[in-house]
Protein backbone atom coordinates (compact mmCIF):
# COMPACT_ATOMS: atom_id res chain seq x y z
CA UNK A 1 0.00 0.00 0.00
CA UNK A 2 1.04 3.30 -0.84
CA UNK A 3 2.06 5.82 2.32
CA UNK A 4 -0.01 8.47 2.47
CA UNK A 5 1.49 12.32 2.24
CA UNK A 6 -0.49 15.32 3.41
CA UNK A 7 0.74 18.85 3.05
CA UNK A 8 -1.07 22.22 2.63
CA UNK A 9 -0.31 25.61 1.81
CA UNK A 10 -1.48 29.03 2.65
CA UNK A 11 -3.67 30.84 -0.12
CA UNK A 12 -2.38 34.47 0.29
CA UNK A 13 -0.47 35.09 -2.96
CA UNK A 14 1.15 33.48 -6.11
CA UNK A 15 4.05 31.17 -6.17
CA UNK A 16 7.07 31.97 -6.44
CA UNK A 17 10.57 30.85 -7.51
CA UNK A 18 11.06 29.93 -3.30
CA UNK A 19 7.88 28.10 -3.24
CA UNK A 20 8.80 26.17 -6.28
CA UNK A 21 12.43 25.06 -5.61
CA UNK A 22 11.66 24.34 -1.96
CA UNK A 23 8.60 22.78 -1.88
CA UNK A 24 6.23 22.63 -4.62
CA UNK A 25 8.69 20.49 -7.13
CA UNK A 26 8.99 18.45 -4.66
CA UNK A 27 5.15 17.43 -4.62
CA UNK A 28 5.22 16.89 -8.23
CA UNK A 29 7.65 13.64 -7.63
CA UNK A 30 6.31 12.87 -4.97
CA UNK A 31 2.57 12.24 -6.44
CA UNK A 32 3.83 9.71 -7.94
CA UNK A 33 5.22 7.47 -5.31
CA UNK A 34 2.48 8.08 -2.55
CA UNK A 35 -1.24 8.90 -2.15
CA UNK A 36 -0.78 12.67 -2.09
CA UNK A 37 -3.62 15.01 -0.15
CA UNK A 38 -2.76 19.10 -1.52
CA UNK A 39 -4.72 21.33 1.23
CA UNK A 40 -4.89 24.74 -0.08
CA UNK A 41 -5.09 25.99 3.80
CA UNK A 42 -7.34 28.71 3.22
CA UNK A 43 -8.50 28.34 7.16
CA UNK A 44 -5.38 28.86 8.29
CA UNK A 45 -4.83 31.62 5.70
CA UNK A 46 -7.78 33.34 7.29
CA UNK A 47 -5.78 33.53 10.72
CA UNK A 48 -3.51 36.43 9.43
CA UNK A 49 -6.44 37.48 6.97
CA UNK A 50 -9.48 37.34 8.80
CA UNK A 51 -10.28 41.17 7.97
CA UNK A 52 -9.79 40.45 4.34
CA UNK A 53 -11.72 37.67 2.94
CA UNK A 54 -11.55 38.69 -0.60
CA UNK A 55 -7.75 38.32 -0.72
CA UNK A 56 -8.01 35.17 0.42
CA UNK A 57 -10.78 33.70 -1.82
CA UNK A 58 -9.23 35.09 -4.98
CA UNK A 59 -5.88 33.31 -4.17
CA UNK A 60 -7.43 30.01 -3.42
CA UNK A 61 -8.08 30.02 -6.85
CA UNK A 62 -4.55 32.01 -8.06
CA UNK A 63 -2.92 28.88 -5.90
CA UNK A 64 -5.15 26.14 -7.75
CA UNK A 65 -3.87 27.26 -10.90
CA UNK A 66 -0.41 27.76 -9.88
CA UNK A 67 -0.07 23.86 -8.54
CA UNK A 68 -1.89 23.29 -11.74
CA UNK A 69 0.81 24.42 -13.72
CA UNK A 70 4.03 23.45 -12.58
CA UNK A 71 2.65 19.81 -12.52
CA UNK A 72 0.77 18.88 -10.05
CA UNK A 73 -1.77 16.65 -11.92
CA UNK A 74 -5.24 16.17 -10.13
CA UNK A 75 -5.38 12.61 -11.31
CA UNK A 76 -2.62 11.92 -9.12
CA UNK A 77 -3.04 14.43 -6.28
CA UNK A 78 -5.98 15.07 -4.31
CA UNK A 79 -6.27 18.89 -4.73
CA UNK A 80 -8.59 20.19 -1.55
CA UNK A 81 -10.09 23.80 -0.09
CA UNK A 82 -9.64 23.15 3.83
CA UNK A 83 -12.64 25.22 4.75
CA UNK A 84 -15.09 22.79 2.86
CA UNK A 85 -13.88 19.54 5.45
CA UNK A 86 -16.21 20.60 8.03
CA UNK A 87 -14.46 18.06 10.06
CA UNK A 88 -11.09 19.54 10.73
CA UNK A 89 -13.03 22.38 12.35
CA UNK A 90 -14.33 19.96 14.55
CA UNK A 91 -11.58 17.81 15.34
CA UNK A 92 -9.25 21.81 15.85
CA UNK A 93 -11.86 21.64 18.74
CA UNK A 94 -11.95 18.16 20.04
CA UNK A 95 -7.71 18.36 20.20
CA UNK A 96 -7.43 22.14 22.12
CA UNK A 97 -8.31 19.80 25.28
CA UNK A 98 -5.38 18.52 24.66
CA UNK A 99 -2.81 21.21 24.36
CA UNK A 100 -2.11 23.35 27.39
CA UNK A 101 -1.64 27.25 26.19
CA UNK A 102 2.08 27.31 27.44
CA UNK A 103 2.85 24.11 24.98
CA UNK A 104 1.67 26.62 22.42
CA UNK A 105 3.51 29.75 23.62
CA UNK A 106 6.27 27.66 23.40
CA UNK A 107 6.16 26.44 19.87
CA UNK A 108 9.10 28.02 18.50
CA UNK A 109 7.35 29.14 14.69
CA UNK A 110 4.82 30.63 16.88
CA UNK A 111 6.91 31.96 19.11
CA UNK A 112 8.66 33.59 16.02
CA UNK A 113 5.66 34.53 14.41
CA UNK A 114 4.22 36.43 17.66
CA UNK A 115 7.44 38.50 17.90
CA UNK A 116 7.06 39.72 14.23
CA UNK A 117 3.56 40.78 14.93
CA UNK A 118 4.51 42.42 17.96
CA UNK A 119 7.44 44.18 16.16
CA UNK A 120 4.86 45.22 13.56
CA UNK A 121 1.67 46.24 15.59
CA UNK A 122 3.35 47.06 19.16
CA UNK A 123 4.44 45.08 21.98
CA UNK A 124 1.31 44.61 23.87
CA UNK A 125 0.21 41.50 22.56
CA UNK A 126 -3.23 43.05 21.51
CA UNK A 127 -2.95 42.01 18.42
CA UNK A 128 -2.26 37.79 18.61
CA UNK A 129 -5.45 36.19 18.88
CA UNK A 130 -6.91 33.48 20.01
CA UNK A 131 -7.00 31.48 16.43
CA UNK A 132 -3.38 32.25 15.73
CA UNK A 133 -1.88 30.85 18.68
CA UNK A 134 -3.99 27.80 17.72
CA UNK A 135 -3.12 27.13 14.67
CA UNK A 136 -0.90 24.67 15.19
CA UNK A 137 -3.76 22.84 16.57
CA UNK A 138 -6.26 23.38 13.27
CA UNK A 139 -2.37 22.02 11.85
CA UNK A 140 -3.03 18.72 13.54
CA UNK A 141 -6.28 18.29 12.29
CA UNK A 142 -5.22 18.56 8.93
CA UNK A 143 -3.22 16.21 8.96
CA UNK A 144 -4.98 13.40 11.34
CA UNK A 145 -8.11 14.11 9.35
CA UNK A 146 -6.66 12.51 6.48
CA UNK A 147 -4.34 9.85 7.87
CA UNK A 148 -1.24 11.88 6.46
CA UNK A 149 1.82 9.70 7.19
CA UNK A 150 4.39 11.54 5.78
CA UNK A 151 4.62 15.27 6.35
CA UNK A 152 6.34 16.81 3.55
CA UNK A 153 7.68 20.21 5.17
CA UNK A 154 10.87 22.95 5.47
CA UNK A 155 12.66 22.92 8.63
CA UNK A 156 10.47 25.58 9.58
CA UNK A 157 7.49 23.74 10.14
CA UNK A 158 8.98 20.73 11.98
CA UNK A 159 7.96 22.34 15.88
CA UNK A 160 4.37 21.83 13.93
CA UNK A 161 4.60 18.65 13.22
CA UNK A 162 6.02 17.76 16.70
CA UNK A 163 3.35 19.27 18.46
CA UNK A 164 0.51 17.22 15.86
CA UNK A 165 2.54 13.67 17.07
CA UNK A 166 1.77 15.27 20.81
CA UNK A 167 -1.64 15.67 20.46
CA UNK A 168 -1.67 12.13 18.53
CA UNK A 169 -0.03 10.49 21.51
CA UNK A 170 -2.02 12.05 23.88
CA UNK A 171 -5.60 11.20 22.00
CA UNK A 172 -4.58 7.75 21.34
CA UNK A 173 -3.30 7.16 25.28
CA UNK A 174 -6.97 9.17 26.53
CA UNK A 175 -9.32 7.19 23.86
CA UNK A 176 -7.27 4.74 22.43
CA UNK A 177 -5.16 3.95 19.22
CA UNK A 178 -7.09 6.14 16.79
CA UNK A 179 -4.76 8.21 14.98
CA UNK A 180 -1.85 8.00 13.00
CA UNK A 181 1.45 9.48 14.23
CA UNK A 182 2.47 11.78 11.00
CA UNK A 183 6.31 11.80 10.41
CA UNK A 184 8.25 15.08 8.64
CA UNK A 185 9.59 14.47 5.61
CA UNK A 186 12.56 16.80 5.48
CA UNK A 187 13.43 18.32 1.64
CA UNK A 188 16.46 18.95 1.25
CA UNK A 189 16.14 22.04 -0.82
CA UNK A 190 17.73 24.84 0.30
CA UNK A 191 16.11 28.45 0.94
CA UNK A 192 16.18 30.37 -2.11
CA UNK A 193 17.15 33.79 -1.85
CA UNK A 194 15.20 36.73 -2.81
CA UNK A 195 16.98 39.54 -5.87
CA UNK A 196 17.97 41.61 -3.28
CA UNK A 197 20.25 39.25 -1.94
CA UNK A 198 18.26 37.94 1.65
CA UNK A 199 18.74 35.28 2.21
CA UNK A 200 14.65 34.16 1.90
CA UNK A 201 12.76 35.04 -0.91
CA UNK A 202 9.20 35.89 0.24
CA UNK A 203 6.14 38.42 -1.11
CA UNK A 204 6.45 40.82 2.12
CA UNK A 205 10.02 41.56 1.43
CA UNK A 206 9.52 42.39 -2.58
CA UNK A 207 12.47 40.40 -3.71
CA UNK A 208 10.24 37.50 -5.30
CA UNK A 209 9.99 36.40 -8.87
CA UNK A 210 6.41 34.86 -9.36
CA UNK A 211 5.95 31.68 -11.47
CA UNK A 212 2.74 33.87 -12.64
CA UNK A 213 5.38 37.13 -13.76
CA UNK A 214 5.27 37.76 -17.75
CA UNK A 215 8.44 38.67 -19.56
CA UNK A 216 8.35 42.13 -18.59
CA UNK A 217 8.34 41.89 -15.02
CA UNK A 218 10.74 39.19 -15.34
CA UNK A 219 13.37 41.85 -17.39
CA UNK A 220 12.19 44.55 -14.81
CA UNK A 221 13.18 42.48 -12.00
CA UNK A 222 16.37 40.63 -13.24
CA UNK A 223 17.79 44.09 -14.47
CA UNK A 224 17.22 45.23 -10.62
CA UNK A 225 19.10 42.17 -9.60
CA UNK A 226 21.88 42.94 -6.92
CA UNK A 227 25.10 42.05 -8.03
CA UNK A 228 28.65 41.98 -6.77
CA UNK A 229 29.49 45.66 -5.26
CA UNK A 230 33.07 46.13 -5.87
CA UNK A 231 32.29 45.60 -9.77
CA UNK A 232 32.29 48.85 -11.13
CA UNK A 233 32.88 48.79 -14.64
CA UNK A 234 31.76 46.24 -17.39
CA UNK A 235 35.30 44.65 -17.28
CA UNK A 236 36.09 44.78 -13.36
CA UNK A 237 36.52 40.84 -12.63
CA UNK A 238 34.04 40.45 -9.92
CA UNK A 239 33.10 37.56 -7.51
CA UNK A 240 29.97 35.54 -8.45
CA UNK A 241 29.33 33.99 -5.36
CA UNK A 242 28.25 37.84 -4.37
CA UNK A 243 26.16 38.33 -7.32
CA UNK A 244 22.33 37.09 -7.21
CA UNK A 245 22.14 37.08 -11.25
CA UNK A 246 25.21 33.67 -11.23
CA UNK A 247 22.88 32.65 -8.32
CA UNK A 248 20.02 32.37 -10.41
CA UNK A 249 22.02 31.31 -13.48
CA UNK A 250 23.06 28.37 -11.05
CA UNK A 251 19.36 27.81 -9.33
CA UNK A 252 17.32 27.33 -12.85
CA UNK A 253 20.57 24.98 -14.15
CA UNK A 254 22.08 27.34 -17.29
CA UNK A 255 24.34 24.82 -19.26
CA UNK A 256 26.93 27.23 -19.79
CA UNK A 257 27.30 27.94 -16.16
CA UNK A 258 31.22 27.43 -16.13
CA UNK A 259 31.18 29.71 -18.66
CA UNK A 260 29.52 32.51 -16.41
CA UNK A 261 31.76 31.77 -13.58
CA UNK A 262 35.05 31.83 -15.15
CA UNK A 263 33.86 34.67 -17.46
CA UNK A 264 32.64 36.78 -14.82
CA UNK A 265 35.80 35.95 -12.26
CA UNK A 266 38.36 37.11 -15.08
CA UNK A 267 35.62 40.47 -15.97
CA UNK A 268 35.50 39.36 -19.40
CA UNK A 269 31.55 39.38 -18.80
CA UNK A 270 29.66 42.09 -18.06
CA UNK A 271 26.42 42.44 -15.94
CA UNK A 272 24.14 43.29 -18.63
CA UNK A 273 25.11 40.97 -20.55
CA UNK A 274 24.91 38.30 -18.31
CA UNK A 275 21.57 39.66 -16.77
CA UNK A 276 20.19 39.26 -20.70
CA UNK A 277 21.27 35.59 -20.73
CA UNK A 278 19.63 34.84 -17.65
CA UNK A 279 16.27 36.68 -19.02
CA UNK A 280 16.39 34.42 -21.54
CA UNK A 281 16.80 31.54 -19.59
CA UNK A 282 14.60 32.33 -17.15
CA UNK A 283 12.11 32.96 -19.85
CA UNK A 284 12.64 29.61 -21.13
CA UNK A 285 12.14 27.94 -17.63
CA UNK A 286 9.16 29.51 -17.44
CA UNK A 287 7.66 28.97 -20.60
CA UNK A 288 6.07 25.67 -19.76
CA UNK A 289 4.70 26.79 -16.95
CA UNK A 290 3.40 30.48 -18.11
CA UNK A 291 1.57 27.88 -20.85
CA UNK A 292 -0.26 25.99 -18.41
CA UNK A 293 -1.39 28.80 -16.67
CA UNK A 294 -2.55 30.74 -19.82
CA UNK A 295 -4.87 27.14 -20.76
CA UNK A 296 -5.96 26.88 -17.17
CA UNK A 297 -7.28 30.78 -17.00
CA UNK A 298 -8.61 30.67 -19.99
CA UNK A 299 -10.84 27.18 -18.35
CA UNK A 300 -12.03 28.16 -14.98
CA UNK A 301 -15.01 25.36 -15.03
CA UNK A 302 -11.77 23.23 -15.07
CA UNK A 303 -9.84 24.75 -12.61
CA UNK A 304 -13.73 24.66 -10.42
CA UNK A 305 -14.25 20.90 -11.25
CA UNK A 306 -10.43 19.62 -9.96
CA UNK A 307 -10.98 21.69 -7.06
CA UNK A 308 -14.69 20.24 -6.34
CA UNK A 309 -13.81 16.69 -7.43
CA UNK A 310 -10.64 16.82 -4.50
CA UNK A 311 -13.02 18.71 -2.01
CA UNK A 312 -14.68 15.47 -2.25
CA UNK A 313 -12.37 12.88 -2.07
CA UNK A 314 -11.07 14.46 1.23
CA UNK A 315 -14.38 14.95 2.78
CA UNK A 316 -15.26 11.15 2.87
CA UNK A 317 -11.61 10.18 4.13
CA UNK A 318 -12.36 13.00 6.53
CA UNK A 319 -15.37 11.83 7.22
CA UNK A 320 -14.38 8.15 7.91
CA UNK A 321 -11.97 9.50 10.09
CA UNK A 322 -13.97 11.41 12.26
CA UNK A 323 -16.64 8.37 12.87
CA UNK A 324 -13.93 6.55 14.70
CA UNK A 325 -12.84 9.69 16.88
CA UNK A 326 -16.17 10.02 17.81
CA UNK A 327 -16.88 6.14 18.26
CA UNK A 328 -13.36 7.04 20.71
CA UNK A 329 -14.50 9.81 22.25
CA UNK A 330 -17.74 7.99 23.14
CA UNK A 331 -20.07 11.09 21.76
CA UNK A 332 -20.91 9.13 18.61
CA UNK A 333 -25.18 9.40 19.25
N1 LIG B 1 1.61 25.94 7.82
C1 LIG B 1 1.95 25.61 6.47
C2 LIG B 1 2.71 26.79 5.88
O1 LIG B 1 2.57 27.91 6.33
C3 LIG B 1 0.77 25.30 5.60
C4 LIG B 1 -0.04 24.11 6.07
C5 LIG B 1 -1.34 24.11 6.45
C6 LIG B 1 0.42 22.76 6.16
N2 LIG B 1 -1.76 22.86 6.79
C7 LIG B 1 -0.70 22.01 6.64
C8 LIG B 1 1.64 22.12 5.92
C9 LIG B 1 -0.58 20.64 6.87
C10 LIG B 1 1.74 20.75 6.16
C11 LIG B 1 0.63 20.02 6.64
O2 LIG B 1 3.44 26.63 4.92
Amino acid sequence: MKKTILTGIRPTGNLHLGHYFGATKNWVKLQDEYKTFIEIADVQALTDNFDNPEKVRKNVTELAIDLLSVGIDPKKATIFIQSQISEIAELTVFYSNLVTMARLYRNPTVKTEIAQKKAIFGNDGESVTYGFVGYPVSQAADITAFSGELIPVGEDQLPLIEQCREIVRKFNNIYGVTLIEPEPLLSSNPRIKGLDGNEKMGKSLGNAIYLADDEETINKKIMSAVTDTNKIRKDDPANPNKCMVYYYHKLINNPNLETVCSECKNGSRGCVQCKRELINYMNEFLKPIREKRKYYESHPEEVEKILKDGTKIAKEKAESTMKNVKSAMKIDY
